[in-house]
């Protein structure tokens, strides 16, 4: 591995990992508020923010706190902590033996929405530089790389990013159906690879990255960014701290006004033309598995079986049904449902619904209830829910290279809720056939 480094700035948790940063507006605008009222009161309430840690589940590593936004561009503010003589984009950093350390190196490939925001979150971490970026569309590349400070290398071709971008790891924000091939190149060329959820959207795809991961001593992220979420981090650390007794049923959905996706300038010429997430997406596999994927963590099982049913009534532009629902039979026993639709009114609520019920409590949402159902005792869990936490989500994924520890969604991981979603679609399809779901073994 060429670069090693720590997030600097951030404080450590007590084990020594980096605290991971929670992105939240309102706490930035808290932040600017109390500048106004010096020094000494900012210094008092970042110390109350730094009682307010909270451990994530077990086995994350990650602790969340609120912290200040970066003041003005990172890219100004990386520019002067650069000593004289030392090349740009190749900071040193310290890590706690005091011995000097590259930072890692990250190419990012595919450059939509999803690409520039995990573009902008590299270049805000200290633990990397974001070196190169690629797109078939040369416009996407200028774009990006006018966002990154030292003008990063701009490609076209992934192969050649590859072959001559000298990267520790790749970041895969392609379509859902075009991930397979960037996450095995990634492997084969020695990176680190994080790719978006799913992880595939077929089982062939899941097959080959699996074996493409199994032959790879390659950290593997698979982008469930819910996990990294405080508040749906907090439910996990719940269950497995047994707070729920043993979870027997559970549910979640994924509802979404997506119709703007049939917008005509989405149709991209640079895949063949075609708009993907009409021709390509299945709403339980590209929204659904955020949330089967959280049923999944919740109830340490994966799925052996799926029946589901769907209809093509409020988004008929979408090629696959765009209202599914799916009932999964988990191996350990519980019973999981997870709906998903784009075509429903309204704005997207807080809370899509999430309810996991166990023999000693239940949760709904942000509450968990115990007791005894004449007296119950409802508990806030106390934790915000936080939108798209996408720089916790990098500093793990970057945290975990350098310690050489495991990622909380590997290639695995990823495999298991991809698979069985993808078979919720088989089964809606073939309107309710109960179908096996394959399971990926390390
Ligand atoms: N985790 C989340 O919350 C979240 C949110 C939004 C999107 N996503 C996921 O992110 C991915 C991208 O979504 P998007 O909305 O940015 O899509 P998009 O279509 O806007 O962007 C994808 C880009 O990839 C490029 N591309 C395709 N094949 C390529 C190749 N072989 N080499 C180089 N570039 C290539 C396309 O030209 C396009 O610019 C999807 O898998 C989506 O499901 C995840």
């Amino acid at each position: 591995m060429r670069g090693v480094g720590r997030d600097g700035g951030l404080p450590r948790t007590p084990g020594g990992g980096v605290l991971a940063v929670r992105e939240d507006p309102r706490v930035h605008r808290r932040f600017v508020r109390l500048s106004a009222r010096g020094a000494g009161a900012d210094q008092q309430e970042e110390q109350r923010a730094t009682d307010t840690h909270r451990p994530a589940p077990s086995g994350t590593g990650l602790w969340y706190r609120s912290v200040r936004a970066r003041p003005g561009n990172s890219s100004a503010r990386r520019r002067r902590s650069l000593g004289a003589g030392e090349p740009p984009g190749r900071e040193l950093l310290r890590r706690d033996g005091g011995s000097t350390m590259d930072r890692l190196r990250v190419g990012v490939v595919g450059l939509g929405g999803n690409g520039r925001a995990f573009v902008r979150g590299y270049e805000l971490s200290d633990l990397c530089d974001l070196v190169a970026v690629c797109d078939l569309n040369p416009v996407r590349v200028d774009e990006a790389a006018a966002e990154v400070c030292g003008g990063p290398q701009k490609y076209t071709d992934l192969e050649r990013m590859l072959d001559s971008a000298n990267l520790d790891a790749l970041s895969v924000h392609t379509p859902d159906h075009l991930h397979a091939d960037p996450f095995i190149a990634g492997l084969q060329a020695g990176c680190h690879v994080l790719v978006e959820k799913p992880m595939g959207n077929t089982i062939a795809d899941l097959e080959r990255m699996t074996a493409a991961a199994r032959a790879s001593d390659r950290k593997t992220l698979v982008g469930h960014i819910l996990r990294f979420n405080p508040i749906y981090a907090e439910v996990h650390r719940r269950c497995a701290d047994g707070d729920l007794g043993d979870v027997f049923y559970l549910e979640a959905d994924y509802f979404h006004d997506l119709k703007r996706q049939a917008e005509p300038e989405r149709t991209n010429p640079f895949i063949g033309g075609v708009n993907w997430w009409l021709e390509h997406e299945k709403v339980i596999v590209g929204g659904g598995a955020h949330q089967f994927d959280l049923l999944r963590w919740y109830a340490n099982a994966h799925a052996v079986e799926v029946t589901g049913y769907g209809n093509s009534i409020a988004f008929p532009e979408m090629k696959h049904p765009d209202c599914m629902c799916a009932v999964f039979k988990l191996a350990s026993g519980a019973v999981a449902k997870v709906g998903a639709a784009y075509g429903v009114v309204g704005p997207r609520p807080e809370w899509m619904n999430l309810e996991v019920y166990g023999t000693k409590g239940t949760v709904r949402n942000a509450q968990l209830i115990t007791g005894d159902h004449a007296d119950p005792t409802i508990e806030d869990l106390g934790v915000e829910y936080s939108g798209h936490p996408f720089q916790p989500e990098i500093a793990h994924f970057l945290q975990s290279i350098i310690d050489d520890t495991p990622t909380l969604v590997d290639a695995f991981e990823g495999a298991n809720s991809a698979a069985a979603t993808i078979m919720a679609c088989e089964s809606i399809e073939a309107d309710g056939k109960p179908m096996a779901v394959p399971y990926f073994q390390r």
